[in-house]
């Protein structure tokens, strides 16, 4: 059996919480002698800086770069408002992206059926509800130069951030999104601000033409991001595979997450470009959720975003889909019985700790495996 070298960065706030239970299910998987995994850990975010001054060390990018996958939890707090922009606990993620070269955000937001109660929005339209966000993750006004704050020395300044988007960034990730709506239901909305943005007029050329010559059979639509935004709390519904830039991704991301229920339920992974000879590919998986200070500590934290991120993994990076479904099945079952973290809280539910749902969910998983 192949042994899967996983890099833990648990992080800040919730983060170490939900990671707990991602080594609770690690920990059965080794045992059991269903998988090998290989795992260490290192600091980031706030973390990192109250260790090295830093949000994330040369050394534990080093760890990065050599493990198979990277194992996120959250960034950020309070606590870190005030040190220097450059070592904000948020720079150690976009380190992360950027010189691991992640460029791809699958963020996928599926409404379980027993949750379609807790959205803010009507049963009726988030039942059933299976969407994919393609986000680009590496470029745009997160990474743009210049990104500056000027004293004009008129008691004035000016800041300034750039959104900038080559023709290669934006036909890589159209391919990611077109592939993926490929093995789904073949549909694909690309959403921009082409009737205001210059990289929004490219970002629409250069999506409609990787369509024309290579992926003619996928249905494109192509949508202003406010609009679909408007749609996404709308009619979900509507949509499959959507495809956007950082900024934008960022937003609707969040929107589609309470289509869940929860921001608590959605995961992520984040993808690099597949190398031709070794077919492997860096990949980094985190809950969309941030380190929520306000309940850190306190096992009100909702571990399946983080689960679920786990399963990502299982999927993209070691091809035990298998696992990753009963993984799911695990979630929709223990959901299913009533249990709910706080955050999920409502009519007849039972409120389990963080760890109770990553037990209950762990007992799940092996009853189905036995
Ligand atoms: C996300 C987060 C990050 C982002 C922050 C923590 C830098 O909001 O992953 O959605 O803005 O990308
Ligand atoms: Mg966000």
């Amino acid at each position: 059996m192949a042994t899967h070298k996983l890099l833990l960065l648990p992080g800040d706030g919730i983060g170490p919480e939900v990671i707990a239970e991602v080594k609770r299910l690690i920990d059965w998987l080794n045992a059991q002698g269903i998988a090998s995994f290989e795992t260490e850990e290192g600091l980031v975010g706030g973390a990192s800086y109250d260790a090295d001054k830093v949000s994330v060390t040369d050394a534990t990018m080093a760890k990065a770069q050599a493990a198979d996958a990277v194992l996120f939890g959250a960034v950020g707090g309070p606590k870190w408002d005030a040190v220097p922009y450059e070592v904000r606990p948020e720079a150690g993620l976009l380190r992360l992206r950027k010189d691991l070269a992640l460029f791809a955000n699958l963020r996928p937001a599926i409404c379980y059926p027993a949750l379609a109660q807790s959205s803010s929005l009507k049963p009726e339209v988030v039942e059933g509800l299976d969407i994919m966000i393609v986000r680009e993750l590496t470029g745009g006004v997160y990474f743009g130069e210049p990104k500056t704050i000027t004293d004009l020395g008129n008691g004035q300044k000016r800041a300034v951030d750039t959104q900038v988007y080559d023709t290669y960034e934006i036909e890589r990730i159209a391919r990611v999104a077109f592939d993926l709506a490929r093995k789904r239901r073949n549909k694909l909305t690309s959403m921009e601000k082409r009737n205001v943005m210059k990289s929004g007029v490219l970002w629409n050329e250069v999506v409609t033409q990787v369509h024309q010559r290579e992926y003619k059979d996928v249905t494109l639509e192509h949508q202003l991001a406010d609009s679909g935004g408007m749609q996404l709390v709308r009619w979900p519904k509507q949509f499959d595979v959507i495809v956007t830039d950082n900024l934008f991704g960022d937003m609707l991301s969040d929107i589609a997450a309470m289509l869940t229920g929860s921001l608590g339920m959605l995961p992520s992974a984040s993808l690099g470009e597949t190398d031709a000879r070794s077919g492997r590919r860096k990949a980094l998986y985190e809950p969309v959720h941030g380190s929520a200070p306000d309940i850190a500590g306190e096992g009100k934290a909702n571990p399946i975003a983080m689960l679920t991120s786990f399963g990502m993994a299982l999927r993209y990076s070691f091809d035990m889909g298998d696992l990753a479904d009963k993984l799911d099945q695990a979630i929709a079952a223990v959901l299913a019985r009533g249990l709910r973290t706080a955050d999920l809280a409502g009519d007849g539910a039972t409120i389990v700790s963080t760890a109770g749902m990553g037990e209950a969910i762990l007992k799940e998983v092996q009853a189905l495996h036995g």
